[in-house]
């Protein structure tokens, strides 16, 4: 399928949105392409639940979007952490909300649906929501997850002891609550644990088909002070476990 071509009137509003800010900084181009491959990954994982297209089209949409409030955050603050600015997918989805929700469609059903995937894409878990919203969530989480997982800590400097809590929360089957981040090793075991918050199939065989979690296990042993096969024992005990269950 030729996404970009097929969601041009979506891109369109999209491009118009992020052309206030300067495709010069890094930081925006790296949210723009990200937004780019996580619609991707939204409409593929829409896709493989046999959904309708009308619903596929609701899927690529909430992933083009779910990001808009990164644009100036990375403007006003010149770093992605949400401390100093606030809460990235609050600010999005006041943005949809106030006009561009209105630009991408007149029902309101599906305007409700992109503010509130974008509210919950970063929260550590989704609010109130139908569970027809709640689908859109838990897609975009997926979509968003797979893509930080493929694209941020492939390099890691020096060697570094593990953090306690994050380690029992891998061995207990847990996302990470946000949190203070010390290193990118730190940072690396955190993104494993988004695994215990994808919902579909299609996620977890991309990780595993796209060698994403090798990679990142090489990269966590090289640079971790401590043993950790017990961590990528854990990690692909539940992996096997999620796709031989589907
Ligand atoms: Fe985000």
């Amino acid at each position: 399928m030729n996404y970009e071509e097929y969601y041009k009137k979506y891109i369109k509003i999209f491009e118009e949105y992020v052309s206030k800010y300067d495709r010069n900084d890094a930081l925006i181009e790296l949210k723009r392409t990200h937004s780019y491959r996580v619609a991707i990954h939204a409409a593929k994982i829409a896709e493989s639940l046999k959904l309708e297209q009308k619903q596929i089209d609701i899927a690529y949409i909430c992933g083009l979007f779910h990001d808009i409030g990164r644009f100036e955050q990375a403007k006003q603050s010149h770093t992605y952490d949400d401390r100093y600015f606030q809460d990235h997918g609050d600010y999005g989805a006041k943005v949809l909300e106030e006009k561009v929700s209105k630009e991408i469609s007149e029902d309101e059903r599906i305007q409700n649906i992109v503010i509130l995937a974008t509210k919950y894409h970063n929260k550590y878990e989704i609010g109130d929501t139908t569970e027809e919203e709640s689908l859109y969530c838990k897609i975009v989480r997926d979509a968003d997850k797979i893509d930080i997982m493929e694209y941020q800590v492939n390099e890691i400097d020096g060697k570094y002891p593990l953090d306690k809590d994050v380690v029992e929360n891998i061995l207990n089957h847990k996302l990470c609550r946000n949190g203070v981040v010390n290193n990118k090793l730190d940072h690396l075991l955190r993104m494993l644990c988004f695994i215990y918050d994808m919902h579909y199939i299609y996620s977890f065989k991309y990780i595993l088909d796209s060698k994403i979690l090798d990679k990142k296990f090489e990269l966590m042993a090289k640079h971790s002070q401590e043993d950790v096969s017990d961590i990528i024992n854990c990690i692909n005990e539940y992996l096997k476990d999620k796709i031989n269950k589907k």
